[in-house]
């Protein structure tokens, strides 16, 4: 078997384990559990942060295009003060790397904009380089802007939602949350606490009209992605995946899409490309488990 044949198989193989672990995600398995309710996005607010370029502009078209009003969060002003004129929504810029605008965001953004129903947490931060050469701030950066932000942003919208009769969180980790690369250390960590944290939120909220989604990504060609090339070591990992067809390239338009999609249909996992999807399940297997072993155990105080 040649190798193009070998990743064709360990494709195959992978989504048949995701048929198994996540049948909400394939209907004709008759799984089509929605784990929040089914969301009608026309007319609804969206909060979507890193929405001045790459997926988080794709996320801003996309959901305009489904209907909704978007409010738009990055640094660059005039970026996402013409995208919000393009698409008839707002804009609010912000530096997710200082606490204390993070803290003040979500009471800025409904003072100006009004009630939020969705928020996507997409704004993100990783340049490669080796862990101990890195400049000084950039470990507590990485972990600002990937981790903590999007956790705090949570942390003040979920009451308010609740307070309004829901609302879903889209949580933007990656692959390398997972599993890591050379290179990458203080991202793959922040994206792993992400999708960790994300799946806490889902245990502590179930039950209540609280949706989340959890997206899970591999390369998606964007300026992040092109600041791979400045380190060889992650470069180097990047163009083994290629070779063994696990990565592809994959337009941002179409994670978009998949999104949306994820969100109207209250699904709780986006795995894109779908043959990476198998370390995604892996790291899963265990919160699923508990899950299922804590099946009936509140969790909510009544
Ligand atoms: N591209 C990939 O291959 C890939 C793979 C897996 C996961 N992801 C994840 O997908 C998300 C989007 O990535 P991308 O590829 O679209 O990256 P990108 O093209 O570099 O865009 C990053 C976005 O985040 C914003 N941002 C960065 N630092 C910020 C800060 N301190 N405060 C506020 N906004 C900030 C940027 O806006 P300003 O610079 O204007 O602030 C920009 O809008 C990230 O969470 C990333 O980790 C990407």
């Amino acid at each position: 078997m040649d190798a193009e044949q070998w990743t064709a198989r360990a494709g195959e193989y992978a989504m048949r384990v995701e048929r198994f672990v996540a049948p909400h995600d394939y209907p004709a398995l008759g799984g089509e559990h929605a784990y929040a309710p089914d969301m009608e996005l026309r007319g609804k607010r969206v909060l979507i942060t890193g929405a001045s370029r790459g997926i988080g502009e794709s996320f801003a078209h996309a959901f305009a295009g489904a209907g909704a009003t978007v409010a738009l969060v990055a640094r660059t002003r005039d970026a996402i003060r013409a995208l919000a004129a393009e698409l008839e929504g707002t804009a609010h810029p912000a530096d997710l790397s200082d606490p204390t605008q993070v803290a003040a965001l979500v009471d800025q953004v409904e003072e100006e904009a009004g009630p939020v129903d969705v928020l996507v947490n997409n704004a993100g931060i990783g340049a490669p380089a080796a862990f101990t050469d890195a400049p000084d701030e950039d470990l507590r950066q990485v972990t600002q802007v990937n981790y903590l932000a999007p956790a705090e942003l949570c942390r003040k919208i979920i009451p308010r939602m609740l307070g309004r009769g829901g609302g879903h969180i889209v949580n933007i980790s990656s692959m390398a949350g997972c599993s890591v690369l050379p290179g990458l250390v203080s991202y793959s960590a922040s994206k792993a606490a992400l999708s960790h944290f994300t799946a806490g939120l889902r245990a502590d909220f179930r039950g209540l009209p609280i949706g989340t989604t959890l997206v899970e990504l591999g390369p998606i060609s964007t300026d992040m992605l092109a600041q791979i090339d400045e380190y060889e070591p992650t470069a180097a990992a990047f163009r083994r995946f290629y070779r063994m067809h696990l990565a592809v390239d994959v337009a941002r338009e179409t994670v978009a899409d998949e999104v949306i999609e994820a969100v109207q249909k209250g699904r709780r996992h986006v795995r894109i490309p779908k043959r990476m999807a198998i370390s995604s399940l892996l790291s899963e297997a265990p919160r699923r488990g508990t899950e299922v072993m804590l099946g009936g155990v509140p969790n909510q105080v009544k």
